[in-house]
């Protein structure tokens, strides 16, 4: 399976959102190769956006969650209210969370524990700095982030976990890693997950994101190790969108 994440950020009004849903939703159309694809709009706009979706196979995320249950967390939203929005994803620890809302592993490690133990399906963002990247410490790197973020936290038995590695350094900016460069990252952060979390291979799945576009998007969805793409800007735009799911169905019919 191939999965394409639409980060649509702090974008959109309702009746915005509501018109690219019913948008995206028309290239999976009468068709049977049915990527897994999920829009994450704010907040604002989950449950309408949810209700759109309904009896399609299009799923709704959130792009963040407070990791308490409820009470006394003014602005906060929670698991709870997000699986009552029909939210069956959320993002964690987007590397705007982290540098515009000062994030740390730890909070974000509090989030994953209380994702996980609800029905929503968390998927983590992990990704290097440009320094990091230039001084060519990529991949220890994001092993190390990996493994604090999910050291001490148990992962039920047939959890779905996705993981999106996002460089830093590519989200938003028109830069991208090869496809190489990302498979070999991807391989580590399977490998780290698989030893930190004692999960199997088959509830793992690991993401790219960063300036993925309607025309890179094939060079990493075929890629074998490349379990989908987080998609920023390019989701925003209908034309780039369905490019991308498109990408991602060729690529399923390619493998047969
Ligand atoms: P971008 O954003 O596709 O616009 O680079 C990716 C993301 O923020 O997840």
């Amino acid at each position: 399976m191939k999965c394409i994440v639409a980060n649509w950020k702090m974008n959109l009004t309702i009746r915005e959102s509501l018109a690219l849903a019913r948008g995206t939703l028309r290239v999976l159309q009468g068709s049977d190769v049915v990527p897994n694809v999920i829009l994450c709009p704010s907040f604002t706009s989950l449950s309408e956006v949810r209700k759109a979706l309904s009896r399609t196979r299009m799923h709704v995320g959130a792009q963040d969650v407070g990791p308490d249950k409820s009470g006394a967390y003014t602005g906060a939203v929670s698991v709870t209210q997000l699986e009552d929005a029909g939210c069956a994803y959320v993002l964690l620890g987007h590397s705007e969370r982290r540098t515009l809302f000062h994030e740390d592993d730890t909070l974000i490690a509090d989030k994953i524990k209380a994702v996980l133990a609800s029905s929503l399906t968390p998927i983590v963002c992990v990704g290097e700095t440009r320094e990091v990247h230039q001084a060519g410490k990529t991949e220890a790197y994001v092993a190390e982030q990996l493994t604090r973020l999910f050291t001490g936290v148990t992962v039920p038995k047939r959890r779905q976990i996705m993981v999106a590695y996002e460089p830093v350094w590519a989200v938003g900016t028109g830069e991208c890693p090869e496809p190489a460069d990302v498979v070999r990252v991807h391989r580590v952060l399977k490998q780290t997950l698989r030893s930190v979390t004692g999960a199997l291979d088959e509830h793992l799945q690991i993401l790219y994101g960063g300036s993925v576009t309607a025309s890179n998007a094939y060079s990493f969805l075929r890629e074998p190790e490349i379990d989908g793409v987080l998609v920023g800007g390019a989701s925003l735009k209908i034309h780039d969108i369905h490019a991308i799911i498109a990408a991602a169905q060729d690529v399923l019919v390619a493998q047969g």
